[in-house]
């Protein structure tokens, strides 16, 4: 069977498809820097939870439940653009996959709830109560993670939906796509990293000097570990792919040595325990790796669809009341953050 005749038939678009994309990746950024801090701390918390719990893990499990919840809203404008100009694609991907996928809304609003349990009843929980609860939730967390991973490749490859075929009941995942791992274990470790940060900056505005240098130490070595992780995921992509990277595509080879340049300035940043630098790269060097997961996608779907050729229908109207919302909704979310950090409630 010849791929390209399971894909769906191509839809319209409002606006010119650069005005989604550019608002996937702005919103993408927001949605992974604190799924990091999320995902990132959990981690931590559950690690410490291992030696009995610490200042830093009380104070950590704290801020997790209202990170957790943006996490959630941050997610929807990027799931919005993607489902706009990739219709075709990631909902096939969604459908294969539904049972594992719609079974990661459920998971999450477990996850969510015990965040705020265990943040409750943190000293009124058994020490093992409270162990499982937190590991309970590190494993939601990256079960969520997973299905992304496995979501967001899958709509890349049309020759695997063939699946399907045998697979019809909703179980379909990407497993059998060796850059599946890499990629996916890529996005966990550098949580480790933002998660450390957050911890450092959590440090760097209480000045205490415990936090920044166990937050750096996370910073420093997942960091570390990435850049292994990351050649692994390079060399995992398909030839043709891959290449871009290496000269075949000048814009994508150009950001791929600012990856690898900007890795040791992150580097050198957390050794030094510089919180504000290491801050500043790593947002900057998050933007950089998803303009790269860009052109990833847009290479896998080179032979079947470019986003050029999406009819534009030219109503703009729509776009201008999202950017309305969307200026209204940050504002209405700084000003409840800045009522809850007034009410010591953070
Ligand atoms: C806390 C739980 C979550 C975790 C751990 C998580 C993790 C991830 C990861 C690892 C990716 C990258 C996948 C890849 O490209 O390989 C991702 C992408 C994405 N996530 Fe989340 N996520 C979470 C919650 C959510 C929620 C609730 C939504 C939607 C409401 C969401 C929307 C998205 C979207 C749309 C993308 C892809 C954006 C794009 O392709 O440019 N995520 N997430």
């Amino acid at each position: 069977m010849v791929p390209s005749s399971l894909i769906p038939a191509i839809h319209t678009i409002a606006v010119d498809p650069i005005w989604p994309i550019s608002l996937l990746v702005a919103t993408f950024g927001i949605h992974l820097l604190l799924m990091n801090i999320a995902l990132g701390g959990t981690f931590i918390v559950a690690w410490h939870s291992l030696s009995g719990g610490s200042k830093i893990s009380r104070d950590l499990s704290g801020k997790l439940p209202t990170i957790l919840a943006l996490v959630i809203n941050a997610g929807v404008p990027p799931l919005l653009f993607v489902k706009a100009v990739y219709a075709q694609f990631n909902y096939t991907s969604s459908v294969l996959m539904a049972v594992f996928w719609l079974a990661a809304v459920g998971a999450l609003l477990i996850g969510y709830y015990a965040l705020y349990y265990h943040y409750y009843r943190y000293d009124s929980m058994k020490d093992g109560g409270r162990k499982g609860l937190i590991f309970m939730v590190l494993c939601i967390l990256l079960y969520v993670g997973f299905m992304l991973t496995n979501n967001m490749t899958l709509m890349l490859r049309p020759d695997h939906w063939i699946e399907y075929f045998q697979n019809p009941n909703g179980l379909v995942l990407n497993l059998n796509d060796s850059a599946l791992m890499p990629r996916y274990l890529h996005f966990m470790v550098s949580a480790l990293a933002v998660g450390g940060l957050f911890v450092a900056i959590l440090g760097k505005m209480k000045s205490d000097q415990d936090y920044i240098k166990t937050g750096s130490k996370w910073f420093v070595r997942a960091t570390i570990v990435n850049i292994g992780v990351g050649l692994w995921f390079l060399m995992a992509l398909p030839r043709d792919i891959m290449l871009i990277f290496m000269g075949r595509d000048m814009f994508a080879t150009v950001l791929l040595g600012i990856g690898m340049v900007g890795t040791l300035g992150l580097i050198h940043a957390g050794m030094k325990r510089n919180v504000v630098l290491s801050s500043v790269f790593t947002v900057i060097m998050v933007y950089v790796m998803i303009i790269m997961r860009h052109l990833l996608r847009k290479a896998y779907l080179s032979p079947y669809f470019k986003v050029e050729d999406i009819p534009v229908t030219g109503q703009y109207s729509p776009l201008y009341l999202f950017l309305i919302s969307l200026v209204i909704g940050i504002i209405g979310i700084a000003y409840m953050l800045k009522l809850m950090f007034k009410a010591g409630r953070s």
